[in-house]
């Protein structure tokens, strides 16, 4: 299972690469936005850092959408070019997939969009599990049935569970069999931690200290 991080935050992506756990990095123009900078600079260097680095599409016309996707392309062999899934880009969608652009559906919010997405061969579905659960539907239930329409019909499209705020959610589509979770960092360091872990080297640290061994292997 790959570990995304879901920012355009350098100095977080540069700090969480060397951890060795993250496979990828998921942009939005929303993080973007709160960056301040260059997006493309951002995103070059993004690149430079990680694996997989989802970038989103900012226009808005089919033929616009198509446009930009193929260039976001050009900016690294890494990239997915997120695509909102809406039924006016699905011809896009196409298009660019038989072309060889891998792409990120993005804003996947029923069963029936991720199983469209499948069919038009994008490498990647994103349903948002928090947005979900924000309108009292059961996210982690959608995340499960994407995983088993996936396997059941033989579809190679990644599941990537995004919108996730929380360590409960997390976990879930862990269980769930997602290929990738996409994470805010703050996410992610809680669920690395637990205060007994802390607490637990703390106490071994302490024991040892009482033999008064100066020099140990
Ligand atoms: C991922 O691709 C999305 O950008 C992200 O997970 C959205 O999360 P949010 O619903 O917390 O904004």
């Amino acid at each position: 299972m790959k570990i995304f991080l879901d920012t355009a935050d350098v100095q977080l992506i540069e700090q969480w690469a060397k951890t060795g756990i993250i496979d990828g990095v998921t942009t939005n123009p929303t993080h973007l936005s709160k960056t301040g900078g260059n997006p493309t600079e951002i995103i070059k260097k993004i690149c430079s850092l990680v694996g997989s680095v989802s970038v989103e599409v900012t226009e808005t016309t089919p033929e616009a959408v198509y446009t930009q996707a193929k260039a976001i392309a050009l900016l690294s062999d890494t990239i997915a070019v997120k695509i909102p899934c809406h039924i006016r880009y699905y011809q896009v969608i196409k298009k660019l997939a038989s072309e060889g652009i891998s792409l990120n559906i993005t804003l996947v919010f029923t069963l029936t969009q991720g199983l469209s997405m499948c069919k038009l061969g994008a490498d990647y579905i994103s349903p948002f599990v928090g947005r979900l659960d924000d309108i009292d539907t059961s996210g982690i239930k959608l995340v499960e049935d994407l995983v088993h329409m996936r396997d059941m019909y033989g579809y190679e499209t990644e599941v990537l569970a995004a919108s996730i705020r929380s360590v409960d959610q997390l976990h879930e589509v862990i269980v769930a069999g997602v290929d990738i979770a996409t994470i805010p960092a703050s996410v992610l360091e809680k669920a690395v931690s637990h205060p007994l872990t802390d607490k637990g080297m703390e106490i071994f640290l302490a024991d040892w200290k009482k033999l008064n061994i100066t020099r140990f292997c």
